[in-house]
């Protein structure tokens, strides 16, 4: 099961990337969130309530929350190798990706956020650290799993 719903992430990915630089509308953003979700909550044994409690904006979650975080973050390469966003990834995938409305309050936000990760050396803590700076940025736009 985990590995169908890998295989079918991937085909998705590269049907997605052939579309040449078509952004994505609302509904196809949706189902890309929820197929990281899917992948990456069984991984991290991220609970229910906590990822409920990140889209609510209350970042008092636990350290499986957090590698959650990490999971959907690495999943479209956003943390670079020291475990911080990186930013330039972030705004291609913006400018490429993302529904017309959400590209600048996205780059914005990313813009804003490029220095929050600050406890590097847990990479599971710095994406926490990275995503909760991306809602308080900007709640309304915020779209993570
Ligand atoms: C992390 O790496 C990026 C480039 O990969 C670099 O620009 C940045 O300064 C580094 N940050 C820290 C805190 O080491």
């Amino acid at each position: 099961m985990k590995c169908l719903i890998f295989v079918l992430f991937y085909v998705f990915l590269i049907f997605s990337y052939k579309t040449v630089n078509a952004a994505m509308s609302e509904a196809q953003l949706k189902a890309t969130v929820r197929l990281i979700r899917n992948v990456c909550q069984p991984k991290t044994q991220a609970t229910n309530e906590d990822i409920k409690k990140m889209h609510d904006g209350d970042w008092n979650v636990d350290h499986p929350a957090m590698c959650y975080m990490q999971c959907a973050l690495m999943r479209n390469r956003l943390m670079a190798k020291n475990n911080t966003l990186n930013l330039e990834v972030g705004i291609n995938l913006a400018k490429s990706r993302l529904p017309e409305a959400r590209k600048n309050p996205s780059i914005e936000a990313m813009t804003k956020c490029k220095d929050s990760a600050k406890t590097l050396n847990d990479k599971c803590v710095a994406a926490y650290e990275i995503s909760k700076c991306l809602y308080e940025s900007n709640p309304t736009n915020y779209f993570l799993p």
